[in-house]
């Protein structure tokens, strides 16, 4: 049976790595700090379902003695999700030092427990598509209610200069470096995703992160939505299985070792915000009532990854259609199993 570590374990990703790991029959040890409010909100559904072969720690990534004991008591591991962090650029913006604590510190605190300690554990690390920054040399143009890419047609690429933007940008781009770097340096069999939009069960999205589940959410509980810039933003947006498919991949594939991949819903899963009010409007039959504002600073018109490199080199693509997967999400938005207090 393998064994695997997932920091931040009781976030969004990570519960769903947890209930599949145990489903797959894995012994899986959850690292949190339980900081989150969605994080405590997830513990009540890890108590409840109690996932087979889990175990949780209550740990900060930012304290190196902390996650070395978790290594030396629990491990050594056969593979390691690293999800746990700070999330939103707001947030990073408003408290940038205990930004970089969580993603910068507290990944290098992972990688220097896996040198030590587990030597041979595969690493995922979910980076993000924010260290390609402002995507300046980008073309854009706008097409009914969205904005496409003119250059780069298919997506953008790993080959995309890196432009760390936003206390958030720079301290996952420096864990991200850092993750690449200890393969080549170190010989540690790490991969970083660069992630664009996730969504899915266990998400408890909020306005300045999550904004798909944010928009369900707000939609259902009858909440106003504040839309930023004229909606017609648009981004890839990827399932959570088939993340979790990737990270499989990405913790068994001889290919993936040392390098990085961007990943995300690609260029045939794209979603407007206009575009998911209207779907908002027609499957579930609400329209939510909209605040109007205007454009928030660095809001990128348009993000969409090329995730043909993971194709190619993991032989991954995503399987859930943007349809089947907002639906998937409602039913369980509407499943009255969440508890929003
Ligand atoms: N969800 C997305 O669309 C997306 C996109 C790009 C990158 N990412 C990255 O994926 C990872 C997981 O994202 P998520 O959406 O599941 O977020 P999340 O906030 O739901 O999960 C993060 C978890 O980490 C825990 N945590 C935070 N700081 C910690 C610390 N110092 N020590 C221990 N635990 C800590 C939180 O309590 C939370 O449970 C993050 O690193 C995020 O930057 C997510």
């Amino acid at each position: 049976m393998s064994r695997l570590l997932v920091t931040g374990g009781l976030g969004f990703i990570g519960f769903n790595a947890v209930l599949r790991a145990s489903a797959q029959g894995r012994s899986v040890v959850v690292l949190d700090n339980l900081k989150r409010r969605t994080a405590r909100r997830n513990l009540k559904a890890y108590r409840k379902l109690a996932p087979r072969g889990a175990k949780l720690v209550v740990a900060d990534v930012r304290d190196a003695g902390a996650v070395a004991r978790v290594f030396k008591r629990h491990g050594p591991f056969d593979g390691v999700i690293h999800l746990a962090g700070q999330v939103a650029v707001t947030t990073s913006v408003a408290e940038p030092v205990r930004d970089f604590e969580a993603n910068a510190l507290g990944t290098l605190n992972v990688l220097e427990a896996i040198r030590k300690h587990s030597k041979k554990s595969r690493l995922v690390f979910a980076s993000t598509n924010k260290v390609y920054g402002g995507l300046d040399w980008t073309k854009i143009a706008r097409k009914g209610e969205r904005y496409v890419f003119r250059h780069p047609a298919g997506g953008v690429s790993e080959a995309a200069p890196l432009d760390f933007h936003s206390p958030y940008g720079c301290s996952k781009g420096a864990a991200d470096q850092y993750v690449r770097d200890y393969a080549r340096i170190y010989g540690l069999g790490t991969v970083v995703f660069r992630q664009s939009c996730i969504y899915g069960p266990w998400q408890y999205g909020e306005e300045d992160q999550g904004w798909v589940a944010w928009f369900l959410i707000a939609a259902l509980r009858g909440a106003k939505i504040r839309l930023f810039g004229d909606g017609r933003q648009v981004r890839d947006v990827l399932f959570i299985d088939d993340l979790l498919e990737l990270y499989d991949r990405g913790l068994a594939h001889p290919a993936a070792r040392g390098e990085v991949f961007n990943v995300g819903g690609g260029p045939s899963r794209t979603l407007s915000l206009l575009e998911l009010l209207g779907w908002i409007r027609e499957r579930l039959g609400i329209r939510p009532p909209l605040e109007r504002h205007g454009w928030r600073p660095g809001d990128q018109r348009v993000y969409i990854s090329d995730i043909s490199k993971a194709g190619r080199r993991l032989g991954w693509k995503p399987k859930t259609s943007v349809d089947a997967g907002l639906s998937r999400l409602a039913d369980w938005l509407k499943s009255g199993r969440i508890d929003f207090a």
